[in-house]
């Protein structure tokens, strides 16, 4: 690690201030981000935009009350609600009618969910989502203030947003109540850092804080918050020219990927086809690669990227490779991956567009929430047996199961196992998608609710 990590890998000493009662120097790094991101208070993460949605969640919501979830919406929010004890219930996200992936809820679903779950505390969804699609935040959020409900916004993957200009528009400029970042993602923090941004008096700050308190380490890591800082100043200093560049290299890779035979990296025009008008917008810096087109799967093609041209790609799923361009990347890195690229095409018979339309319709159905039998919290303290996935159907999970990355649920806890979910898990797993939730590693067991739960 060397001699300068060590040298600063400090804890509260007298001038260091406290991370859980900041009064010094992390509550003025914490002042100057919220200021650079239109927040009103912006507290510092070291464990993850996860313990950011634990705590969002556990401020907005007390045992029993619904809120209203996008079902692509990370795992993250299963722990929320394990939680909180909040009550789940579900949108479901627009599939794209050619590529297998989720795009996010639109502004009529949300817009019917809070007619149809009226008493339900809060709204929460995924904006940008794992393949950079952001939802109409702006309609949502309007929508939600509408009926007087907290707006909780997931923009794990778009710290960048705020300094592109002409991009998709950021939940906070939008009016959202609490909105999470994972800054070591894109905008160069260490791993594991994030911040938790909130605005205006609708999530209870003093509840936050509190969370804070119970769910993050009493030993915060001062490298860990100094890198949050160092990305702030950077980002205040050259945000803007550094997404710009990043935007213009993405830009040339995408041309150059379309070109070619076989692939189709996806283009903000591709998300209009399916919702005109319902103002989907792509961030720019990612590159959603369908490989399809090549007789591959996604992951097939992110181990030759990988063993073949020392490319690892973001994520892959049955359909795509994912690729980020970050901050970091130079004309060099475009250069190779673009002829990577040229060689995946080259080893491999061009079949014409990719057809994926089993695929689809499986998303699309393991996207229609089943019945919640038991509330997520109940099910997490239930006793529980390990059954196996295929003869599952029927009974009441005990844990969630999803498909990481991206980290979409498939199956909550609490929730009736039904057919399509086991048909999709049991298909991806054959296919090589790695699992997350599962007791069991090799994902061929699930623990179902055995008896009476203890709460
Ligand atoms: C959409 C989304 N939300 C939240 C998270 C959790 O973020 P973190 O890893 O910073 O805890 C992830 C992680 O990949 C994610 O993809």
């Amino acid at each position: 690690m060397g001699r300068g990590a060590m040298a600063i890998d400090l804890t509260e000493l007298p001038g260091l201030d406290d991370l859980h009662s900041p009064r010094g120097p992390i509550l003025e790094a914490e002042r100057l981000a919220s200021e650079l991101n239109g927040a009103d208070t912006t507290f510092f993460l070291v464990n993850g935009s996860t313990v950011g949605i634990h705590a969002m969640v556990m401020a907005s919501c007390a045992p029993g009350d619904e809120i209203i979830l996008a079902r692509d919406v990370h795992r993250a929010f299963v722990g929320a609600v394990v939680l909180s004890g909040a009550l789940p219930v579900f949108i479901s996200p627009e599939i794209h009618p050619r590529f297998s992936l989720s795009m996010g809820v639109t502004i009529g679903a949300v817009s019917r969910a809070l007619s149809q779950y009226p008493r339900a505390r809060a709204v929460g969804i995924v904006s940008p989502n794992y393949y950079g699609i952001c939802a109409p935040v702006d309609g949502i959020v309007r929508e939600v203030k509408r009926y007087g409900k907290i707006m909780l916004v997931d923009q794990a993957h778009g710290s960048h947003l705020r300094f592109m200009r002409g991009g998709p528009s950021t939940a906070l400029l939008e009016g959202a109540d609490a909105v999470v970042e994972s800054t070591h993602k894109t905008m160069g923090s260490l791993t594991g850092t994030a911040m938790l941004h909130l605005k205006g008096d609708f999530v209870d700050r003093a509840r936050v804080k509190r969370a804070l308190r119970i769910l993050q380490t009493s030993s915060p890591s001062y490298i860990l918050l100094a890198s949050l800082d160092a990305a702030r100043r950077r980002a205040s200093v050259s945000g803007y020219e550094d997404v710009s560049r990043a935007c213009r290299l993405a830009s040339r890779a995408r041309e150059a990927i379309n070109a070619l035979p076989g692939l189709h990296c996806l283009t903000e025009d591709d998300l209009e086809e399916p919702a005109a008008g319902a103002g989907f917008r792509l961030d720019p810096t990612r590159l959603v690669v369908s490989v399809s087109g090549l007789g591959l799967n996604g992951w097939q093609a992110e181990e030759i990227l990988r063993k073949h041209h020392g490319i690892q790609v973001e994520f892959a799923d049955e359909e795509h490779v994912i690729l980020v361009i970050t901050l970091a990347d130079e004309g060099s890195d475009i250069d190779a991956l673009i002829s990577a690229m040229e060689d995946l095409g080259r080893a491999r018979a061009v079949r014409g567009p990719g057809s994926c339309h089993r695929l689809r319709r499986l998303l699309e159905q393991a996207m229609v929430p089943p019945p919640l039998r038991v509330p997520p919290r109940e099910a997490f303290f239930a006793p529980s047996r390990p059954v196996e996935v295929s003869r599952s159907a029927g009974m009441i999970s005990a844990e969630e199961v999803a498909i990481y990355p991206p980290g979409i649920v498939i199956i909550w806890p609490g929730e009736e196992i039904v057919e399509p979910a086991i048909e999709y898990l049991l298909r991806a797993c054959e296919r090589g998608a790695r699992l997350q939730g599962l007791d069991d590693p090799t994902g061929r067991h699930i623990r179902v609710v055995a008896g009476p739960s203890r709460g």
